[in-house]
């Protein structure tokens, strides 16, 4: 392991001695005096500060907690509305016993039910608006989307963006999707998103046209540009991603037979794969297929080292119907095992003469080298990216073949990872996306509780220490985040 401590003190130690810098920042406390009484608010204050949080003194905008010893709406809530905030429906209204679970933890505890002091009078009048975190790591997004008129067109936009490499506006429309995502209903007036976060001008504007008319200009506009259809047949292609595809663009091809033709581009192995199996690897692979490719690759695991273990991540661990590959994480018991394990099983896929296509990473993870500050988006463990055959006779309900194809065998894209053991949790939590979902999940340890989250590992830049973690539930316990089930996490 990597020399890690521990993480916290005995539940309930208090320290109000020593003061703290402030850790989670966006939790702002306040606590109503009311029934709680001056002294006691006093000492919770200071009790509160000293492990961490903030405590405002008097109750304004920027108050994202307010505390009451008092359960009583009928008393808290007229007193709160008097206070004339304008965020008044953005703020979490508890009961004293989310503070004090708080206090015990040492960190601000997930809101629960039991905690919410309810304005009974709004209870009535109107469903009370449910907060929509700017996190999809605080959303719950299942595979079914409500808002598909609308998230279909941020993503054409995102994908413009993204192909005219301006991050800003992409990330903007991505983030805007994914918050419409995590909606239980379709929103059908600019009201009712009035309140959602990561909305801004120019989302709104083109939600609002397709209110209106049922479609989007703008969209509809780019989906018939000539380069925009190009670059998107081009990046289509395993191993052509938008630096090439626009390469191309340049030099005038606008079709595969073009590039194809061309006789002063050089394809790599990747890419004359990728043009090889188009057709199959363009086409979405299924469930049932997904199985029949684990069980080959668990098949070829259990004659290597009985005690590994294969673990279906990716998209279908999301719960999705269809992906677009299949991504599995092969972990073995023996420690130092990881290093040589996908070189034996790409062998077996070798002998068995199903390896269609094999591109081997191997470990570049050094243990001491860590604290890495570079927690970038691509992961060091060993791993490799695979084309395999997959027979029809593996498949349960048969394969998911274009219409008129009679054969009876399909090629299939594989990501095998090979993570050590003790950073499977980490590996798993990456892996199994969405990429939004974990966008947010770095950004939210970052920026909330200065922390630092990647596939292999999670640091505390207060403690200056490693977290360990041997469930995905620990990470979230400890980024005191609420835990996300993986088919919640579809942002
Ligand atoms: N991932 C990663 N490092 C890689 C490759 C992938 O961390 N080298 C992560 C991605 O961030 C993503 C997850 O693995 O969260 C799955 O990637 P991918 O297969 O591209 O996406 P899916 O969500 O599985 O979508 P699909 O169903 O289309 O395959
Ligand atoms: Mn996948
Ligand atoms: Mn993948």
């Amino acid at each position: 392991m990597l020399g890690l401590r521990k993480r916290s003190k005995p539940a309930g130690e208090v320290s109000v001695s020593r003061r703290e810098e402030t850790k989670f920042r966006d939790v702002r406390i306040f606590l109503v005096e009311r029934k709680m009484g001056r002294s006691r608010r006093s000492f919770l204050t200071q009790l509160a500060r000293s492990k961490g949080f903030t405590v405002e003194d008097f109750l304004s905008e920027t108050v994202t907690h307010v505390v009451s010893e008092d359960r009583q709406p009928s008393s808290l809530w007229p007193w709160l509305k008097a206070s004339s905030l304008r965020n008044l429906s953005m703020k979490q209204v508890l009961d004293i016993s989310w503070f004090t679970d708080s206090m015990r933890d040492g960190r601000p505890v997930p809101v629960e039910t039991r905690h919410l002091i309810q304005d009974s009078w709004t209870e009535v009048s109107s469903p009370a608006p449910a907060m929509v975190s700017q996190y999809a790591c605080k959303r719950r997004t299942e595979t079914e989307n409500h808002n598909k008129m609308f998230t279909d067109a941020f993503e054409v936009l995102a994908e413009n963006y993204e192909f005219s490499e301006m991050e800003g506006p992409c990330l903007a429309f991505r983030r805007a999707a994914s918050v419409l995502k995590s909606l239980p209903s379709a929103v059908e007036s600019l009201r009712a998103a009035q309140d959602l976060p990561c909305l801004g001008e120019h989302t709104k504007a083109v939600m609002e046209e397709i209110l209106r008319c049922g479609r989007s200009f703008e969209v509809e506009k780019i989906l018939s540009d000539e380069r925009f259809q190009t670059l998107k047949l081009f990046t289509s292609v395993f191993g052509v991603g938008p630096k090439t595809a626009e390469k191309w663009h340049r030099r005038g091809l606008r079709s595969f037979s073009e590039v194809l033709a061309e006789p002063s581009i050089h394809l790599n192995r990747m890419q004359q794969s990728g043009f090889l199996h188009y057709g199959d690897i363009s086409r979405a692979v299924s469930k049932a297929e997904a199985r029949a490719v684990g069980n080959i690759i668990d098949e070829a695991v259990r004659a290597i080292t009985p005690d590994a273990m294969l673990t279906l991540t990716g998209g279908f661990r999301r719960g999705k119907e269809f992906g677009h590959d299949v991504d599995l994480i092969v972990t073995a018991a023996e420690p130092g095992r990881e290093q040589n394990l996908l070189s034996e099983i790409i062998d077996s896929l070798k002998k068995q003469g199903i390896l269609l296509f094999c591109e081997y990473q191997a470990s570049t993870f050094d243990t001491t080298k860590l604290p890495s500050h570079r927690f970038e988006a691509m992961d060091h463990f060993a791993k490799c990216f695979l084309i395999l055959r997959l027979e029809g006779s593996r498949v349960d309900e048969g394969l998911h073949s274009a219409e008129g194809d009679s054969r009876n065998w399909r090629a299939v894209r594989v990501d095998l990872v090979s993570p050590p053991a003790d950073h499977f949790a980490f590996t798993l939590l990456g892996w199994t996306g969405s990429r939004q979902f974990e966008r947010d999940l770095r950004r939210f340890a970052r920026l909330e509780r200065r922390m630092l989250l990647d596939n292999h590992a999670l640091f505390d830049k207060t403690k200056k220490e490693f977290l360990t973690a041997t469930t995905e539930k620990d990470i979230f316990d400890h980024l005191g985040l609420e835990y996300i089930e993986p088919w919640q996490r579809n942002a």
